[in-house]
Formats: structure tokens, sequence, C-alpha cells
């Protein structure tokens, strides 16, 4: 097992009527298990909550998608007390076995991958193109860090004195607290919890509640997969209870965690205080929101820039931490490009997630539905709506997909995240200026340029300030190993998912030195 053997999983083709068919017969046979319930596991025992959180269909919130325990503060100290126990076996365990078990995931994943995807078209909305490219990501993260920590595993030797063995090692930090957010339901949980476990840790997985039932699956394939007792734990809750609680215990020595920026910053503030008999630093893992941009240039193809940023805005209803919201343009191509963007965001299929043809679909629940409303009138005050899609009429959380131009730095259509299908169109009179408004925001994880002019792409790669910089290309879907995946300023500490440094965030560097 090497790290030049990965190859992500290929994507489903559904032009093709097997992979189709594969596909429609998982969407229903999931729809026939709607309203079953999951419970909280601890040491592979579910524990039954008196209270539950009801997981609906986005695009019928009258449907009961799957219901899910709410743990209680007593589940929580239950979590960490068998995850506590399971570290110091777990943390000896070889990593042969340790990698088999993640590896194992993979395989399990990769045999029901559409039922897979099914469950998350219902849960959370996805279309059949996004909820597959979730799974493939899910399974990538597995095999891409199975691998590197097979690598990682070999003591390095430092400096080649005769008479001394220098080695470098890392070992396990300890129990992993892993908090996750809602809109890669699968793929995320499962990178951050894999990482935490190859490397030896003990985790505690913490899913969104959005998205608790899909998260149940994953954790049911974690119990078919070998791990022992309490080296995976399945707390799903309230993030200001459990996800909370599990941030200031001491027993906790790692929170891996990927969502908002509000909570981000608060669990770094709340990890940093020492909790009652805690005898080591927490580390955090902190990816966060983005303000993400695609700059237009002058000399940009404009067929390809508008395909892509249609894509990149409302692809998941521009409910990516990646997506674009915002699109600045050269005044020279500024009215040519205006008007084929309209068109093409009037022409995108919207409906059911469930059907094949939709591309964009309701948002996740009432509460995104109502905020990103909120946007849209925010931007109605601050620029002009060129166009504000229609949505079907009944019990989905549709938001129609909206532009909005003559948005300036200074507006808060410009600066805050607003996590749904709500793009800000805005004006550069040359492309200094539109990097400087790209780069005018608190945030920096995904941005994007189309240009024809080397010296303005070299300029980009220079002074764009972004994690992950795309040059004549959209700006989602970064891939496992070739596109490792973060931010910095406010979006992120600088760690990147699916790249060749992450696993080193879950382990502690040691030096032995001997005298030979
Ligand atoms: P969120 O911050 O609301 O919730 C994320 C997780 O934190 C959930 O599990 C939640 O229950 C938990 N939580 C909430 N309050 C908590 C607290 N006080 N203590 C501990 N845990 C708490 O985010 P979300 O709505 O689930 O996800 C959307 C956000 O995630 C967006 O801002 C998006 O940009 C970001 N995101 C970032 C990345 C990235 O890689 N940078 C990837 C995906 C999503
Ligand atoms: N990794 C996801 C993307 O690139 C967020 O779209």
């Amino acid at each position: 097992l090497n790290i030049k053997g990965f190859r992500n999983e290929p994507l489903r083709d559904f032009a093709t009527a097997r992979d189709r068919d594969r596909m429609a017969q998982a969407v229903e046979k999931v729809r026939g298990q709607f309203g079953r319930r999951f419970d909280v596991v601890v040491a592979n025992r579910a524990l039954p909550t008196t209270e539950t959180l009801k997981s609906l269909n986005p695009a019928n919130s009258s449907e009961v998608v799957g219901e899910v325990g709410s743990a209680s503060l007593t589940d929580t100290e239950a979590a960490l007390v068998a995850a506590s126990r399971a570290q110091k076996s777990w943390a000896k365990t070889p990593v042969e076995e340790r990698t088999r078990c993640v590896l194992e995931v993979a395989r399990r994943m990769r045999e029901r991958r559409d039922e897979l995807a099914a469950w998350m078209v219902w849960e959370v909305g996805k279309t059949w193109r996004e909820a597959d490219a979730d799974v493939c990501e899910a399974i990538d993260f597995c095999d891409y860090y199975a691998r590197e920590m097979m690598a990682l595993d070999t003591p390095e030797r430092l400096g080649r004195l005769p008479g001394e063995l220098n080695e470098l090692q890392y070992i396990p930090r300890g129990v992993t607290a892993v908090i996750a957010p809602w809109n890669f339901p699968l793929a995320i949980l499962t990178g951050m919890t894999m990482a935490a476990a190859v490397t030896g840790n003990a985790v505690i997985m913490k899913p969104a509640e959005q998205s608790s039932v899909i998260a149940a699956q994953l954790m049911g394939i974690c119990q078919e997969s070998g791990f022992p007792e309490g080296v995976i734990g399945f707390l799903p809750g309230r993030g200001e209870v459990v996800g909370q609680a599990l941030v200031e215990d001491a027993r906790v020595h790692t929170v891996a965690f990927t969502g908002s920026m509000e909570v981000g910053l608060k669990i770094v503030a709340q990890a940093a205080k020492m909790a009652p008999g805690q005898a080591h630093v927490k580390h955090v893992v902190c990816e966060m929101g983005g303000k993400n941009a695609v700059i237009v240039d002058a000399d940009a193809d404009l067929d390809e820039a508008v395909s892509a940023v249609v894509q990149s805005a409302f692809g998941f209803q521009g409910q990516k931490c990646s997506a674009c919201s915002r699109v600045i343009v050269h005044q020279s191509c500024y009215d040519a490009f205006k008007e084929r963007l309209v068109e093409a965001v009037k022409s995108v299929m919207l409906g059911p997630p469930s059907l094949p043809g939709t591309k964009i679909g309701p948002v996740v629940d009432a509460e995104a539905k109502a905020k990103i409303e909120s946007y849209i009138e925010i931007g109605r005050q601050e620029g002009r709506v060129l166009v504000q899609r229609e949505v079907p009429s009944g019990q989905g959380y549709y938001v129609g997909p909206t532009v909005i131009e003559g948005i300036t730095p200074d507006h808060r259509l410009a600066q805050e995240e607003i996590f749904g299908p709500v793009l800000a169109m805005m004006r550069a009179e040359s492309f200094d200026e539109a990097l400087e408004m790209a780069n005018s925001t608190r945030f920096a994880l995904t941005g994007g340029v189309f240009s024809r002019s080397p010296s303005h792409i070299a300029q980009a790669r220079r002074e764009f300030e972004v994690g992950n910089l795309y040059i004549n290309r959209g700006i989602t879907g970064a891939l496992v190993y070739r596109n490792p995946f973060g931010g910095f300023k406010l979006s992120g500490a600088g760690t990147k998912a699916g790249g060749p440094d992450y696993l080193l965030h879950f382990m502690t560097p040691r030096v032995v030195v001997e005298n030979t």
C-alpha cells in the first residue's frame, strides 16, 4: 500500500442507463426506509435517549427521513469514558491493523455507494451528482489516509553520524472529538474520523444535527469494519450541548472541527482553557467558512467563465464552503458576461433532488431558507436583483438562485457568508482592482481567475489570498490528494484535508537519540 497507487474513486456516469438505473433503485429503496430510528452508540452498544432529532426531507418537510437519538451530558460522559479506555490499546495497535479497519470502511462504502448517495439526496437535498461525489470523496479519504499512515509509520533517521541513531517518529495525540458540518455529511465526517483513527486515536463523532441519519450510516459501517470496542463513538446531539461538552473536557486531546466561523472561533477559545485535571495542550483542527470570489478578466473565455461560475455558485444550492459567492468582472466585458450569466441562471433545472435531471434542489432547512431570504432582501437594498428564480410551491425549502449586481466591498453581500444560492456581482475597473476586491474579506478559502493573460495569471498566483486558487476552471470540487483543501485568515487555521501533512495534526512528533 503506497501513495503512488492512490487513485480517486471514479464518479458514476448518470448518462449511462446502468448507473442511472442503479441510482434510481437506491433512491426508491432508501425512501422505503424513511422514519427509522438511529441511536447514540458508545462502546459498540446503542444507548437509548429520551430526546431525538427529527430529520426532515428538505424537498418536502412533511416527510421524516429518520429520527436520531439526541445525546445528553450523561451519554457524553459515557462516550468519553469508553474512548479514554480504548485509547491506550488502540494507540499501540500496529498500523497495519488500523489501516485494515479504515480500508474496510472504504470497501463497504464502495459496496453501498448508491444507497449512501441516496440518503444524502433525501436528508440534505443533494442532487445525484453532488451526492455521488460526496461518497467518492469519503472513500478517497479512507484510502488516502491509510496510505499516508503506512508511509509515516517508518521512523525517519535524521543525520547519518556513525555512533548516533536519531529517529523522528509520530505518536497518537489522544482522544479526538470530531465535530462536523452537514453540507458534506459523509465526506467530511469520514475524513476527519478516519484521519484521527488511523493515526491511533479513539474518536467521538459529533455529526451536525441536520445530517445525523447519514452519519448513522457511517457509524453502522464503522461497527462492521473491525474497530475495537470504544475506538469510534457516535454522539449525535445539539452542538451547544454535547459539542461544547466535548471541547471543554480534559480527556479530549484534539478537536477536529469543520463548520462556521462563529462556532469555530468559539471552539478555539474554549479549547484554550485548561480543564481541571488536564495535562496537555489541546490541539484544534479548525476549518471554517468562505466568501469566495471568481475574477473574470477582460480577455477571459466567457463561455467557460459563465458555466464555471454558475456551477460554482449554485451547485448544491451554494451550500459549499468553496462556493463562489462573488463574481468580480472587468468593466470591459461586464455587460457581455452579465447578459450570458443571467440567461444561464434562468435555464438551470430546479426541482426535487430525487429526480435525475435536477441541478438545483432545496436548501437544507427552514432556518437556512429564512437566513438566505433575509440576505436577498439586504441585497435588494444594497444593489439590484438581476434574476431571482421562481421556486416550486409546496413544503420544500426552496430558494430561487439569485444574482445581485451593484455590490461593492463595503456591502454586507460582499463580506458575509450567506451559504445559499445568492451571487453578488461586482464591477472592477482593472485587474489590480479586481484582486484588491477579491482580497477584501476576512476569509481566504477558495478563489478563481478566468484570464488569458499570463502576467495576470502570474499576479493572481502571487497575490490572491486563498487556500485553494483555481485558474480557468470552477472553484468547487477539490479532489483528495490532487487538491488538498483548506483556507487561512478566518477560513481556517491552515490545515489541508486530503493533503500530505493532514495526518500530522493528529499526532505528536517525538525524537529518540541512541548512542550506539
Ligand atoms: P456550524 O458551525 O453551525 O456547525 C458545525 C458543527 O458544530 C455541528 O456539528 C454543530 O452541531 C456543532 N456546534 C455548534 N455549536 C457548537 C458549540 N458551541 N460547540 C461545539 N460544537 C458546536 O456549521 P454548519 O452549518 O454545520 O456548516 C456550514 C458551515 O461550515 C459553513 O460556514 C461552511 O462554510 C463551513 N464549512 C467549511 C468547510 C471547510 O473545509 N473549510 C467545509 C464544509 C463546511
Ligand atoms: N472540498 C469541497 C470543495 O472543494 C468543499 O468543493
